[in-house]
């Protein structure tokens, strides 16, 4: 027996023979609890006593973990009323109600039943922390006439409810101690805030100090997109209440969040049983753009600037210098405050302060922008709930205040400005991205739309970009956006053959309708395997919070019984292996035909500036591992958007290599190293890159390639016309009228340039996308990557077989030893 449970034992013998008429969880009316007395939960997770903060000699009545070295108390009864002596008694009254008393019998706290209550009442210290009083009865049913947790302290438990109830007027908040000798009240609270668009803030006394931005559907809107697998958020707005809650996925875990007044932090920690210590996990506010209101009105804050506080586009400081910030910026032009105005969309925000906001939730985007117009006093409006697309409407009147630039995280935000300020930047027609890379890998952006010149800088590895935010927000993560199995069933008709789009790698892909006309696409995950959920759960949190137009947006998923499925957006063209390939024997040469060389181009562009996102850009570095003609699907427009991140994996900070036991991926597309050594990074999606531009120029497959030359796939023959000056000679006879020769050669070039063999000689997809949209000299490719080609070299290998039966969409999936 070990030494812990020895002592619990012992406590409860203890326990037992001073008190053998209660169970040590509990008491019950008259009985008392004295000073000195203790109760512990039933698995010994929390006590509950008297105790004295600190260096004080005053007694409190509160909660603490049991069994750790260092008290950490979660909760306080007498914050204000101190007890200076040992006479404490805590007792269940005759009528049910809890009283503390002291020395005279003076009631120096009570719970403050509202209404007497008859029946026998049963005290109990619960296993989650909360202190509950319930009718002796009630059992294990979670009615309880009373609980600590509806009263917190200075400390947020897992389960607790920080927020409102409407229809009992209560609210929940926690608030700082005074010091660490009083748990009285301090400065500091943390509570949700009951307006329309409601969020969490934090307040010193009676002045905000942080906002956490408002709740998107998804998230607060300033909290980071981070996947963490310790804690679940929950978020709760109807009409009997509001309120937020955390709790964890391992209950093993131990964490708490804390109101601080010593460091006017909000604090997380999680207990670390090895060292037998408090670690912490994250602070609330970040950095110093977190303060709330620092840049003033229609200020942005960004943490990476000199000075961090800007104007927002088309605004200039109100004041003229640029050194008080907190009168913040007015508008160039005035506004005419009719429907004269209009809006300019910024993304990328922590939504400003929504005290003075009103949201709809049946209305859209455009109406929402009505409805805006309409109102002189409506600022900026946007979709109040970012899930599934997109819904609702929220509208800001006054002022824009304490907005932040929150990469990937934050939102877009319409802000309306005066039509001449609009006309200046109508939408552009032509934006030219040109990319400088200077020997250090610093690249300077600068993108120029109409007459404006936008100029950032960045570097290529992407590891100085936003560290400062990655490093320090950790904690919040999301829901899956969930649909209900009912709605897709009724979507698809009942998952009618009729309605089939095909099969997919997973299983077979529905087309549907949503009640309010929306189209989608429905993949059902045939019988997934306990890694398969890990993977599908993976794509859907990853991919529903990525935005980028060439990207296909993950609307969301539903995981109820058997059923896995995942909803997308609709893409009526389909994929573009049916169009490059004419795989589809009805619809054969007329679909290739379709595909003219301007559009190849687009495409090209398109898919490339879709990888950039994923690599570079996006808050979680992503590394697709299966790019591949039938995973870029093309819009009604032939805009093409990259699908499928079941395989995808996030990097975060500077890890851009990985490597891995389980190869997964599409031969014919994967790069030698990672097909042979399980090596992958940024540099291996390039190379699957460079494989699907020669299939766009060509035509043809890489895999299962066929010419008079056995030892050749596509790749070799491209390399070989390359080297006897014929590269022309690849170009596909269904687009040759339409083809521009100096861009088609360039394109076999750059494409030559992401297959070679080795990762380090291929180029980063900045740099590809600078090579396909400027004449600038490239450099001569080396020897590209034959990875797979003796594999696939004739019609009748069984590789090329399957190849035929199931359109090129083999993912193959093995543990590969090494
Ligand atoms: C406790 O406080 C009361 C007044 O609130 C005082 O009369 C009493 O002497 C104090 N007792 C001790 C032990 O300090
Ligand atoms: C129980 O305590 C409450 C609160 O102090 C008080 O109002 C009530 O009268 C007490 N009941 C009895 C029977 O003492
Ligand atoms: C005794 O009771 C009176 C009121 O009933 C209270 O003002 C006083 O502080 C109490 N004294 C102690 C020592 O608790
Ligand atoms: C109980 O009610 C009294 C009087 O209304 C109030 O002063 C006291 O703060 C209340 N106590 C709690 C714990 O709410
Ligand atoms: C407040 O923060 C300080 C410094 O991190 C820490 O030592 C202290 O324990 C914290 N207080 C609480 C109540 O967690
Ligand atoms: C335990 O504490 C030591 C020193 O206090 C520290 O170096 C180590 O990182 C801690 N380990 C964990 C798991 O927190
Ligand atoms: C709005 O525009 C109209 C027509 O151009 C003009 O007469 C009016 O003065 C403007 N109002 C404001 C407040 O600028
Ligand atoms: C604008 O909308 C707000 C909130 O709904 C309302 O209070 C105000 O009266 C409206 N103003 C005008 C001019 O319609």
């Amino acid at each position: 027996m070990d030494v812990l449970s020895f002592s619990f034992l012992c406590c409860k013998l203890l326990f037992f023979l001073s008190e053998s008429s209660f169970a040590s969880d509990t008491i019950t009316s008259s009985q008392s609890l004295s000073d000195g007395r203790t109760l512990v939960s039933k698995e010994g997770s929390f006590e509950l006593g008297f105790f004295s903060p600190g260096s004080s000699k005053n007694r409190y009545v509160g909660i603490w973990y049991k069994n750790m070295p260092v008290k950490t108390v979660v909760w306080v009864a007498n914050r204000i009323n101190p007890i200076n002596d040992s006479s404490g008694v805590l007792v269940v009254n005759k009528t049910g109600n809890l009283v503390l008393t002291s020395q005279n019998k003076s009631v120096v706290w009570s719970a403050n039943l509202s209404k007497e209550v008859r029946t026998p009442v049963v005290l109990q210290l619960l296993d989650s922390g909360n202190l509950v009083l319930r009718g002796e009865r009630d059992g294990d049913s979670e009615t309880y006439l009373w609980q600590s947790f509806d009263y917190p302290s200075d400390t947020l438990l897992p389960g607790m409810k920080l927020g409102w109830d409407f229809k009992t007027g209560l609210e929940r908040r926690i608030t700082s101690w005074k010091s660490s000798d009083d748990p009285s009240p301090g400065d500091f609270i943390w509570k949700i805030e009951r307006q329309f668009y409601p969020e969490l803030v934090m307040w010193k006394g009676s002045r905000k100090f942080y906002r956490t931005g408002p709740w998107n559907g998804l998230i607060f809107s300033a909290s980071s997109l981070r996947l963490n697998p310790i804690f679940k958020y929950r978020f709760v707005f109807n009409e009997d209440e509001l309120y937020y809650t955390f709790y964890l996925t391992d209950k093993d875990v131990i964490s708490r969040t804390v109101m601080n007044q010593t460091v006017s932090l909000r604090q997380r920690f999680i207990w670390r049983k090895a060292n037998q210590s408090w670690e912490l996990y994250s602070n609330l506010p970040k950095d110093q753009c977190d303060t709330y209101g620092l840049c003033g009105a229609y200020g942005i804050c960004i943490i990476s600037q000199s000075p961090i506080c800007q104007c927002l586009e088309g605004f200039h400081p109100k004041s003229g210098g640029y050194v008080d910030w907190s009168q913040g910026c007015v508008h160039n032009k005035p506004l005419n405050y009719s429907r004269k105005d209009g809006f300019i969309k910024f993304s990328e925000l922590k939504l400003p302060d929504s005290t003075s906001s009103w949201v709809s939730k049946s209305m859209n985007l455009k109406e929402c922008r009505e409805k805006c117009l309409e109102n002189s006093s409506c600022m900026a409006y946007t979709n109040s709930d970012i899930t599934r697309g997109g819904s609702g409407c929220v509208m800001w009147f006054g002022d824009l205040i304490d907005m932040r630039n929150f990469q990937d995280g934050g939102q877009d935000l319409y802000i309306r400005m005066s039509a001449s300020e609009l006309g200046a930047k109508n939408e552009p027609t032509t934006t030219i991205l040109v990319i400088l890379i200077s020997a250090s890998g610093l690249f300077t952006v600068v993108l120029m739309v109409g007459c404006y010149i936008r100029i950032s800088r960045g570097n290529i590895a992407g590891n100085n970009r936003r560290t400062d935010q990655e490093n320090e927000d950790q904690n919040e993560d999301l829901e899956l956006p969930l649909f209900e199995l009912a709605t897709i069933a009724n979507a698809t008709d009942n998952f009618s053959i009729n309605k089939k789009l095909g099969e997919g790698g997973f299983g077979p892909v529905y087309k549907g309708t949503l009640a309010d006309g929306q189209e989608i696409a429905v993949k059902r995950l045939s019988k997934i395997s306990e890694q398969g959920l890990k993977e599908l759960k993976n794509e859907v949190i990853l991919f529903s919070k990525l935005q980028h137009r060439n990207l296909v947006k993950l609307l969301g998923c539903c995981i109820q019984g058997e059923e896995k499925l995942l909803i997308y957006e609709f893409m009526p063209n389909r994929s573009l292996d049916s169009f490059i390939f004419g795989l589809d024997p009805s619809t054969n040469q007329t679909k290739r035909k379709l595909l003219d060389w301007p559009k190849r181009f687009c495409i090209i562009c398109g898919t490339a500036r879709g990888l950039l996102y994923l690599h570079h850009d996006s808050r979680l570095r992503i590394i697709h591992r299966d790019l591949k003609a039938s995973n870029v699907l093309l819009d009604h427009e032939m805009n093409p958007k990259i699908s499928d991140f079941g395989l995808a994996r996030t990097f975060v900070g500077d890890e851009i290599e990985g490597s891995t036991k389980r190869v997964v991926g599409t031969y014919g597309y994967m790069a030698p190293e990672y097909a042979s050594d399980g090596l992958f990074s940024v540099k291996s999606d390039v190379f699957s890159f460079g494989i699907l531009l020669l299939e766009i120029v060509s035509g043809k497959k890489n895999r299962g390639f066929y010419h008079s030359d056995k030892n050749l796939n596509l790749i070799g023959h491209a390399w070989k016309l390359w080297n006897n000056g014929m590269p022309s000679q690849l170009i596909d006879a269904y687009y040759q009228e339409s083809c521009n020769l100096a861009e088609v050669i360039r394109c076999i070039h750059v494409g030559l340039l992401c297959v070679q063999h080795h990762p380090e000689d291929r180029p980063c997809m900045p740099s590809v996308i600078l090579m396909l949209g400027s004449e600038i000299m490239l450099p001569q490719p080396k020897q590209p990557g034959f990875l797979a080609d003796r594999k696939s070299t004739g019609p009748n290998s069984s590789s090329s077989m399957l190849e035929s039966s199931s359109t090129n969409t083999i993912t193959i999936s093995t543990l590969e030893g090494r």
